[in-house]
């Protein structure tokens, strides 16, 4: 019986014993966006429960941060010089170097903004655990170093739209956090949208009372077609309050609000409060779907003082240099039909309502510049000429960015093909809801802001770029997450590193590390890493598939019986040979242990594969999938997106397909699937013609288009062919009454199986 106390002792004992000695030693595991240059050192700074800390005024932001995070790590901090802070007026305003020395840490900045990015570093140097919570460690060891850093780009952004969906305070300013995390200092706050209008004007009382709230939002894809509608009344505003403490926590993190107040379009929400506005002054309701809208602000003298007192407060809210005014994507049709704007027109010598939206911009412009202040807009206020002073900001291609910097005007990159992270990031069928398009981590990493026609006088006007989200698909502050994680690290690189210092490879190791401070810091990244990617290869006749895995240093089994791939699984090594339809199964291991999703791969083998296969004209550009042999690889579209590498999109044009086999083949059916998504312009064709080797008569099936994805299927007799041509002609222009009338209709054509 006496043994027992004596052996709990005992244990506490050499338990206590066990922790006051216990030391971690911290490995570097990659820093984002990556330091411009670090050289490791020998030895190791060892840091205790306390440390010593020296920090003046001129150093308080970055100061408080770091004392802030230190201390909630459970290291006390007391006067000492054991970590220093030293001004190096020497040191550009971002520029910081951050030494570790076997006795003393010492952050060298010119100004506390440098200082603050060495913390960040620093703060990515310690373990994820010290994100917030306390640790019950006696000894940290840090590794020696030194890292001189500065950025690319002074201009280092990200957007949010909070117009389509909205999101809580604590969450806007979890969103500063992330971007000052990763040494970005600009946040576009777009604030207001045909949806929503989402701060608080104290002199328009309507913008609150009825601007603020729609009465339902639409269900599912804006393609889905009938739409449907969830009848859930949505809204709320920003209050003035509410944006003060957000302005002040940004600024305390070096992040400057840019704020968006959308004008003359997107701003049917305003509109909807006061009729006035608008060019009709019909009563209009707060938008309920998405899209373009035709209410757009009238440029009458009562609109001008309406913007401007509205710009008055935002002005007082928002202290930085630069206020958004949107400028894009404002139809001219109520324009053109009003007298007003169209005596306006007349009075002051304009060509059109594209010079008029010049004018609109213009005197925003003026207005704004009288108080100090500059404008940025979307590329479509380039359209009727430029407003003297304004920094463009380039969305539609870079074509924009490229016609600004020529005018000598500052520009910020945001091109939907590399900035858009409202796009899918994954072809996998199982990525939730989102507008479309596809934009993989890989493609953010390489983008360049510098567009290739721009001489390097003219670079000098690309001022940095951005990654956008829009949130008509982002319900929740978690989906949002999903969307702009981990694409905002590989933006941040793109922004903050010398293209010198940049590798993917080595950037996809480092978020890996990064995930797990995520983990810490509770937000919900998407994780494709552990994700394969495969593609029909035909030689010399046979078919094979090829796997690849975005994570190096992994191992990947497949199956082909439809089973889940375990340790059991054969293992990849080449690419794998097919020789009948299968479902072929893949995972990513690291030693026994799974990571990520199954990726399931359904191969049809038909007689097309390893056929010549021809098409009159080039798929277009922006949706020429693999190509035309695409068409015969076994391979089927997503049934949900056309984006991806199987489906081939043709715009406006009639179409031929010639598709010959080695030598004779039997041969009694033919299908496809079209795409039929008119919402966005997509139209199933009205009939396909076939003809057999050099036969003119071409046999015509008529196409019943119901529905997103039609399914086309030519059976007939059995017979031997060496030529199969299939004409596609297009469906013609849009019908009246539908998106897009009159404009060309496109086709959307997959797999090809002939059997
Ligand atoms: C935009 O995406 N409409 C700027
Ligand atoms: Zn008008």
């Amino acid at each position: 019986m006496k043994a027992k106390p004596l052996l709990s002792l005992f244990f506490l004992f050499t338990f206590l014993m066990n922790c006051s000695h216990e030391v971690e030693q911290i490995e570097l595991k990659g820093i984002i966006p990556q330091p411009n240059s670090l050289i490791k050192a020998e030895g190791y700074f060892r840091m205790g429960r306390g440390i010593g800390m020296e920090f003046g005024e001129e150093f308080k932001e970055s100061g408080a941060f770091l004392s802030e995070f230190l201390e909630s790590a459970g290291i006390s901090l007391m006067e000492g010089t054991d970590m220093v802070f030293v001004k190096d007026d020497a040191l550009k305003t971002e520029a910081y170097e951050l030494e570790i020395n076997p006795n003393q840490i010492l952050i060298r900045a010119g100004s506390d903004r440098g200082a603050f990015y060495a913390v960040q570093t620093l703060r990515q140097i310690l373990p994820p655990d010290f994100e917030g919570s306390l640790r019950d460690i006696e000894f940290y060891e840090l590794p020696c170093l030194k890292i001189s850093d500065a950025p690319e780009f002074d201009y280092r952004g990200m957007h949010l739209d909070v117009g389509r969906h909205m999101f809580s305070v604590n969450f806007i300013k979890e969103y500063i956090d992330a971007l000052a995390m990763l040494k970005m200092n600009t946040f576009h706050w777009h604030l207001t949208e045909d949806q929503g209008w989402r701060i608080e004007i104290k002199k328009y009382p309507k913008l609150q009372e009825v601007a603020a709230f729609r009465k339902q939002t639409l269900v599912g894809h804006y393609s889905d077609q009938p739409h449907q509608f969830d009848g859930l009344p949505y809204g709320g505003y920003y209050t003035q309050e509410e944006i003060k403490d957000i302005v002040a926590y940004a600024q305390a993190r070096f992040v400057t609000i840019i704020p968006e107040i959308e004008m003359p379009g997107h701003s049917q929400a305003a509109i909807a409060a006061y009729p006035e506005l608008g060019c009709t002054e019909e009563p209009v309701e707060v938008a309920t779907k998405w899209g373009v809208f035709e209410h757009i602000y009238c440029p009458r003298e009562e609109t001008f003082t309406f913007l401007e007192n509205v710009l008055d407060e935002v002005m007082e809210l928002f202290p930085g240099e630069y206020i958004h005014i949107g400028g894009d994507e404002a139809p001219k049709k109520q324009w053109r039909e009003c007298q007003e704007c169209q005596e306006l027109i007349k009075r002051e010598g304009l060509a059109d309502e594209d010079e008029l939206q010049n004018y609109f911009i213009t005197r925003i412009e003026h207005y704004l510049n009288s108080k100090g202040r500059q404008i940025i807009g979307w590329d479509e206020i380039l359209e009727g000429g430029l407003a003297p002073n304004a920094t463009v900001m380039s969305w539609r291609g870079t074509s924009g960015a490229v016609a600004a910097a020529r005018q000598h005007h500052q520009v910020v990159m945001t091109p939907t093909s590399h900035c858009y992270f409202d796009y899918y990031q994954s072809e996998n069928e199982t990525e939730p809801l989102a507008i479309g398009g596809f934009l993989p981590l890989e493609k953010v990493y390489d983008f360049n802001p510098i567009p290739d026609e721009l001489t390097k006088e003219e670079a000098q006007y690309v001022w940095g770029a951005q990654g956008n989200v829009w949130t008509e698909y982002m319900p929740t502050a978690e989906q949002v997450e999903y969307m702009a994680f981990p694409r905002m690290l590989a933006m941040s690189e793109v922004v903050w590193t010398n293209p010198d210092q940049k590798d993917y490879d080595d950037f996809v190791k480092r978020v890996e590390q990064f995930n797990k401070r995520l983990d810490v810091l509770d937000i919900n990244y998407a994780n494709h890493l552990y994700e394969l990617n495969g593609q029909m290869k035909v030689e010399e006749s046979k078919a094979f598939y090829e796997l690849e895995s975005l994570s190096q240093g992994k191992t990947i089994r497949y199956t082909l019986d439809g089973s889940d791939p375990d340790m059991k699984a054969n293992l990849y090594e080449s690419p794998i040979p097919i020789t009948e339809s299968v479902t072929l199964k893949a995972r990513v291991f690291e030693g026994e242990e799974s990571l990520g999703d199954v990726f399931e791969q359904e191969i049809n083998y038909h007689k097309g594969l390893g056929t010549k296969i021809r098409i009159d004209k080039s798929a277009h550009k922006a949706y020429s999938g693999s190509g035309a042999v695409g068409l015969i690889n076994g391979i089927s579209g997503s049934d949900k997106r056309y984006g991806d590498k199987e489906w081939l999109g043709f715009w406006g044009e009639d179409i031929t397909i010639t598709i010959e086999f080695e030598e004779e083949t039997l041969v009694n059916s033919i299908s496809t699937r079209f795409h039929n998504g008119n919402g966005q312009w997509i139209y199933s064709p009205r009939k396909v013609l076939i003809s057999f080797d050099e036969d003119s008569y071409f046999k015509e099936y008529s196409i019943n288009s119901e529905g997103i994805l039609v399914d086309f299927d030519a059976e007939f007799q059995e017979q031997k062919v060496k030529k199969i041509e299939i004409k596609i002609p297009n469906y013609g222009a849009i019908p009246e009454g539908n998106q897009g009338a009159g404009n060309k209709a496109w086709t959307f054509i997959d797999e090809l199986i002939i059997n």
